[in-house]
């Protein structure tokens, strides 16, 4: 059954009007049955860094930022801009700045505590994904709106909204069959100037998405299991 589209407008201390929610209920035994699922595909979720060159279709890329952009956020400010950067002078700009940047970083501005965190993952300042990975996804936050008139009105929990927005993006994305990486070059002030965006915009990650490549490896780390992330009280 398909909800009629109606257009987000900025309504911003309007009260709604509260409509009937009634999803359909599902059997606790298909519950359990999907939930068992879903805990398993979610397990294969896995960083990629290395992409196949081949071809993913953009409709895929696409439902999955509108798949983010369904999460739930303070006051529903929805404090997001997903910017799809298919330019490939714009990434190679992304991706000169973002290793310059991490040059600086791994040479020693992170500190030997955060460069001994990373150590391990084996990651260093040469990004090829990010011209690489056939898309590449740069998240905004957007710390404030604007009203009419030019003031700035304040957005509440941006951080916990966009890191909600973003594991439902690498949620959507994984469950389509793809690999993604989220990259966040330190400091990151650059995107906002390459990509142009308004200065109520701070960028959040930059997450490049493909297939993994034929060749592509991964650490071999190990999770926390249920035990030691749950507390039942
Ligand atoms: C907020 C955040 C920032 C990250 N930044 C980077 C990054 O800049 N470069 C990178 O290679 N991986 C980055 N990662 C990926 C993590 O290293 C990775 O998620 C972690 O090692 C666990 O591996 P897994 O995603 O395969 O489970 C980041 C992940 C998160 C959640």
């Amino acid at each position: 059954m398909s909800t009629p589209t109606r257009n987000w407008a900025p309504t911003h201390g309007d009260p709604y009007r509260s409509v009937p929610y009634h999803p359909e209920r599902m059997p606790a035994g298909e519950s359990l049955a999907r939930a068992a699922e879903l805990r398993e595909r979610m397990d294969r979720r896995r960083t990629v860094r290395q992409f196949s060159p081949d071809p993913v279709p953009e409709q895929v890329v696409k439902d999955a930022i509108a798949c983010a952009a369904t999460a739930p956020s303070g006051a529903h400010q929805q404090p997001w801009t997903f910017v799809l950067v298919k330019d490939p002078e714009v990434r190679r700009r992304i991706r000169e700045a973002a290793e310059a940047e991490e040059r600086l970083s791994y040479a020693g501005r992170l500190g030997e505590e955060w460069l001994a965190a990373l150590r391990p993952l084996g990651t260093d300042e040469i990004k090829p994904h990010l011209t690489e990975a056939p898309h590449l996804i740069v998240v905004f936050q957007q710390r404030y709106w604007l009203g009419a008139d030019g003031t700035k009105h304040k957005h509440y929990y941006v951080d916990e909204s966009v890191g909600i927005a973003v594991g439902m993006l690498l949620s959507a994305l994984h469950l389509s069959g793809l690999g993604a990486l989220v990259h966040t070059p330190s400091p990151m002030r650059f995107l906002q100037e390459v990509l142009g965006r308004p200065a109520n915009e701070k960028a959040f990650a930059v997450i490049p998405v493909g297939y993994p490549a034929k060749d592509c490896r991964v650490p071999d780390l190990v999770r926390k299991t249920l035990d030691q992330v749950l507390v039942e009280i």
